[in-house]
């Protein structure tokens, strides 16, 4: 590259923003000036799609159309195919002061060249209409020589446990192609919903893409194969490949709804309306499994050119095929002495079927067992790297996707309060971006090149929107993306959040992505409601170090608001109202942290106590405290709180659970004057008649984000607590241990202890 003197000002390597970082980049001082009069130039009909879809881009964002004609030596962006160049996904791109030119042997190196050179242009540039009169964009004079480090760079979408519209996954295409993300895996089927349509078994969508949850709250929705084709060449002219997913043979309660004889006991039942593994699964016992995948195959192969298949095979129980005449006699007849080999007998068998299509399949980590995986199968590895590291050394190819190393998209990336509810977990930016899809125990071990790639997961049982799955998505995907495209010896965390704070995240805000920014934590508290007698200091903190703005007078906090340097004096009743600033000058969401100054409560004096609290039990489902009759249907004693939640028989599958609600009332004793913060997934806890948590709001009762603080004097105070049996936001309340958990403001967490709690 020639390096010419410029007298605009110099860029260093620091300001040059890709994400994912390339492989070779050199950086030269001076610019190249686009403007409208740029010519656009193309040779062969990927260089051409590649222009095209920068001219529009461009025709978008300002309104310029660029004129595409000969190639010519000044003010001029060529696109061209260059043969030589090695690798499919390979590009180079050279910005000269008098023009760029972008080269790959492939239509997906070009596109990566244009994703490259859009990042080197302002965030305008993904701008959906003209946001103001374009004149002159300075590109950053560079040198990049680029390639992927792994073929496999993938985004798990599951519209199941909630529907994800069209639009939805067309936006994340769209998004994640930009960081050069090339899989999209479709998880199309499984307990909680069938999405794709099946000619031949129409009642696949019409009795399985329905389930009515515990809150009478209706889920719905399916692709019909018109959609699937559209998504599908949408992603195609986003140089990414659509992998779909049919879950075989558990995941499979939406199936087995519309055609009740692919079970053992053709069982009659309906999606599933709770999160967890279903023990009805699909029996190999019956022919007619079999036939029925292959017929959803024939049709599905139509739509998916992907050279790869989905086979799912994780969580699948084998208890009713133990219990199942026709699964016996198969094993029999195979010479089985374990149900594990039959769901290697179906792994094989359907990995036949599909390999005569042309496909490889692709499955979770599960498939390993039973042994006699064929060579061919791909192992996703998700219940952490065992399952890559044991496949890549009985030499299978494998997908690195472990919930342990923060893959799993569902998790928590801060505090639970300060986030939607999620499935628990905690996956950092940071945690994502320090993978190494490589495992430690194959590097090394001539095995390494096994490791095709590595993929974010995004299973939806809490994300029940496209907005909560881009608040999960963004921006970890980049970090992603950065993890699987860019040399390990080019990965610096610190350069990483650089440019997703002072660039990407204007591109994500610019497309109206929810996208997560940490908020303001509390050191050691997950607390909204802090209290204190005298004085106290308030610290904040953040997952990565950002600026946290503040105001306690009640308004709204503005970049211009107080900067959080050292922890708040609060010596009266405060409102603290904080977020955090990227460098960019984008905020994150309003905290409100109500800081209450009060005396310790003081105790009651009850003239006579016994031991444990009064359970009023009452029975039906009930929805909200309000709901709850006068009249409880019976009446007795629990010696500790947990036994809230045990007044009623539940079965794993809660199914055909008679639901109650229940009140506990009492005492608690408390052993010494005290700032106490108590914490508890019940619907509501009540100390001293007054209400002090209350998850009645809450989408799910998990992860309880009510917690409070409470100034109490040593003695005994009243307490009341309510339970509400039932399934809400798939979550069975039965599942909560249904304790009230509590400790001295910052110290260490118990249940309350039976010898706390009395009644009169
Ligand atoms: C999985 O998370 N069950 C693959
Ligand atoms: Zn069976």
């Amino acid at each position: 590259m020639v390096l010419i003197a410029s007298t605009i000002p110099l860029l260093n390597a620091q300001e040059i923003n890709i994400i994912p970082t390339p492989k070779e980049m050199t950086v030269g001082n001076g610019t190249f000036k686009f403007s409208p009069k740029t010519r656009i130039a193309a040779k062969g009909k990927e260089a051409h799609e590649a222009a095209d879809f920068f001219i529009e881009k461009v025709r978008k964002s300002t309104g310029s159309e660029l004129i595409k004609g000969k190639s010519r030596k000044d003010d001029c962006i060529t696109f061209i195919i260059d043969k030589d160049i090695q690798g499919k996904e390979s590009y180079k791109l050279e910005v000269t002061s008098r023009g760029i030119l972008a080269s790959a042997s492939t239509g997906d190196g070009l596109f990566y060249a244009v994703q490259s050179l859009l990042q080197l242009l302002p965030p305008e540039i993904e701008n959906n209409r003209p946001a103001k009169n374009f004149t002159t964009w300075n590109i950053p004079m560079v040198s990049i020589t680029d390639a992927p480090r792994f073929e496999y760079r993938g985004v798990m979408l599951d519209p199941c446990r909630h529907f994800l519209p069209v639009s939805a996954i067309k936006r994340q295409i769209e998004m994640l192609s930009a960081y050069k993300i090339n899989r999209l895996h479709w998880h199309l089927t499984d307990d909680q919903g069938w999405r794709i349509e099946i000619k031949k078994y129409p009642e696949l969508v019409t009795m399985g893409a329905q389930r009515t949850e515990g809150d009478g709250s209706i889920h719905k929705g399916f692709y019909t194969q018109e959609e699937i084709k559209e998504v599908v060449e949408y992603a195609r002219r986003h140089h990414m490949q659509v992998i779909p997913e049919l879950e075989i043979p558990g995941h499979e309660l939406a199936a087995i709804t519309a055609y009740p004889e692919l079970s053992c006991q053709s069982d009659t039942v309906t999606p599933r309306i709770i999160w967890g593994v279903e023990d009805i699964v699909m029996c190999p016992g019956k022919e007619k499994m079999f036939s029925f995948l292959q017929d959803v195959i024939d049709e599905m192969v139509l739509l998916f050119p992907s050279s790869y298949f989905h086979i799912g095979g994780d969580e699948s129980p084998r208890g009713e095929w133990a219990n199942c005449d026709k699964c016996q006699q198969r094993m029999k007849q195979l010479g089985y002495t374990k149900e594990a080999q039959l769901q290697s007998y179906i792994i094989d068998r359907i990995g036949k079927y599909l390999a005569q299509k042309g496909k490889h399949i692709i499955g979770w980590d599960e498939i390993l067992e039973g042994g006699n995986l064929d060579a061919s199968a791909i192992v996703m590895s998700w219940r952490g790297e065992q399952g890559g590291i044991t496949a890549a050394k009985a030499g299978h190819r494998v997908l690195m996707t472990p919930s342990s190393h923060g893959f799993y998209f569902d998790q928590y990336q801060g505090d639970p309060v300060t986030e939607p509810t999620a499935i628990g977990g905690y996956s950092t930016l940071q945690k994502v971006y320090a993978y190494n899809p490589v495992p430690q125990e194959l590097q090394g071990s001539g095995k390494e090149h096994l490791v095709m790639g590595v993929q974010g997961n995004c299973w939806s049982e809490y994300i029940p929107n496209a907005s909560v799955l881009e608040y999960r998505l963004y921006p970890r995907a980049l970090a992603l993306a950065e993890v699987a495209w860019s040399p390990i010896e080019k990965k610096n965390f610190k350069d990483f959040v650089r440019r997703v704070d002072n660039d990407a995240s204007l591109r994500l805000q610019t497309h109206h992505i929810n996208f997560h920014i940490p908020q303001p934590e509390i050191p050691n508290a997950s607390c909204n409601r802090i209290a204190f007698t005298d004085k106290t200091l308030l610290s904040l903190t953040t997952t990565r170090p950002l600026t946290i703005v503040y105001t306690t007078d009640g308004t709204a906090p503005k970049a211009s608001s107080t900067i959080y340097s050292s922890p708040i004096l609060l010596d009266r009743s405060t409102t603290i109202r904080t977020s955090t600033i990227l460098p960019c000058g984008i905020m994150s969401p309003v905290r409100t942290i109500y800081a209450e100054k009060a005396a310790f409560a003081p105790a009651s004096n009850p003239e006579h106590v016994e031991n444990g609290l009064n359970l009023s039990v009452y029975q039906g489902t009930f929805l909200r405290p309000f709901q709850i009759p006068e009249k409880a249907d019976s009446q007795k004693k629990i010696d500790r709180i947990e036994k809230i939640r045990a007044q009623t028989k539940v079965p794993g599958n809660v199914r055909n659970v008679k639901n109650y609600a229940a009140i506990a009332d009492g005492f608690i004793k408390i052993p010494e004057n005290g700032i106490y913060e108590f914490s508890s997934n019940n619907n509501q806890v009540w100390i001293d008649g007054k209400l002090a948590i209350d998850n009645s709001n809450a989408s799910v009762p998990r992860y309880s984000r009510e917690n409070v603080q409470l100034a109490l004097a040593e003695g005994y105070h009243r307490i009341k607590v309510v339970f509400l049996g039932g399934i809400f936001g798939g979550w069975p309340t039965y599942w909560d241990n249904g304790a009230v958990n509590l400790r001295i403001a910052g110290g260490k967490w118990q249940s309350v202890p039976a010898e706390w709690l009395f009644h009169e």
